[in-house]
């Protein structure tokens, strides 16, 4: 089959915009379900099996769909996980994903434990910025947070990236009441030695969480407590960027950004889909709703059947989620397989 022939005979004008007039363009893809940590935040393999091999989508899947996302208007794609470097030939994968010239964002999100050891190859395969999972500074806590002794390892990989001259370097941590609370302030100065964005995320349940945290660390605690820590001065948004809002220390080399998904959902203004590591197009991280993309493809569907999927996701994107309010949903697949 000629894929070209087909992208081509789609109609020019047809883009993914859903129900709510917002414009879909970024693609979160998770590539695996597996992850060498076991994060406290994230539903343990020991609730829900990994899943088999057979059942996550082959590389040539997943690029076959990125190109027609693309010629839909996708143009921002996040490569993510569990932890995508453990996958076997991801820096292959990642080399065909940063030569299809539409993408004009490619990045990539990783726990940084293999980091240090193929940072050649992840740059070489064309990714300029990466966002690592850095939810404390304290060896202890990253033993207790990730069910593993490698803070050092991380922190090491986190340091040559830099070097490398990644931008900007992302560093995600999961504000977790009585376990990095203390942190706050450690963890935000980091910004004035290192031009890194720190960014606090507030935890949300998704999936069989075994973490059962009474009442939430929302980002309006965190910011006034680290307004302890040195003035907050906003930093005007980019066209490109996410549910960050962004902030800077005076005279600090990099940012903090807050990542509200409860206390100030950002549901208005989003403009992902998710691809699940099992081929599931999800147009919601917080709404159980997905469209079945492996099972299309191993039909032998048509490209513009995938077209039409693609579609049919943005049409039923939900104006906003349902994770705080009256009634709040449960999700109920794995982060780990939906892509954080
Ligand atoms: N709540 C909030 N953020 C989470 N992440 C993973 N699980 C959760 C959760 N339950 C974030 C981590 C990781 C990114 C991919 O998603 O910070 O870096």
């Amino acid at each position: 089959m000629d894929e070209t022939l087909n992208l081509k005979s789609l109609n020019a004008y047809t883009k993914l915009i859903d129900g709510f007039n917002r414009r879909l363009n970024y693609l979160r893809i998770s590539i695996t379900d597996r992850c060498n940590l076991q994060c406290i935040y994230c539903a343990s393999k020991d609730f829900a099996p990994y899943l088999p091999h057979k059942e996550i989508l082959r590389y040539e899947e997943i690029l076959r769909l990125v190109r027609i996302g693309v010629s839909l208007g996708i143009s921002k794609v996040r490569i993510t996980g569990g932890e995508p470097l453990i996958r076997k030939g991801v820096y292959g994968f990642l080399n065909e994903l940063t030569k299809i010239k539409e993408l004009s964002d490619v990045s990539l999100t990783t726990n940084g434990i293999l980091l240090k050891d193929n940072i050649e190859k992840i740059k070489s395969a064309g990714i300029k910025r990466i966002n690592i999972s850095m939810d404390t500074l304290n060896r202890q806590k990253f033993k207790k947070i990730t069910g593993h002794d490698l803070f050092h390892h991380v922190w090491e990989g986190i340091e040559l990236a830099q070097k490398m001259d990644f931008n900007p370097i992302k560093l995600n941590a999961v504000a977790l009441r009585g376990i990095n609370d203390d942190e706050l302030a450690d963890i935000a100065g980091l910004s004035y030695s290192y031009p890194f964005h720190v960014r606090f995320i507030e935890y949300m349940p998704i999936g069989i969480p075994r973490l059962n945290i009474s009442h939430n660390l929302l980002i309006p605690e965190i910011k006034k407590r680290l307004s302890a820590s040195g003035k907050l001065i906003p930093v005007e948004k980019g066209i490109n960027d996410g549910p960050a809002e962004r902030y800077k220390f005076e005279g600090a080399k990099g940012e903090i950004g807050f990542i509200s998904p409860l206390s100030h959902h950002f549901c208005n203004k989003c403009n992902r889909l998710r691809l699940t590591a099992s081929g599931q197009l999800r147009p919601c991280l917080l709404s159980d709703y997905q469209e079945d993309f492996k099972g299309a493809l191993r039909k032998g569907c048509l490209d513009n059947e995938l077209c039409d999927i693609f579609l049919s996701a943005a049409f039923h994107k939900p104006l906003e989620h349902n994770l705080v309010g009256n009634k709040p949903t449960m999700v109920s697949g794995r982060m780990s397989s939906i892509g954080g």
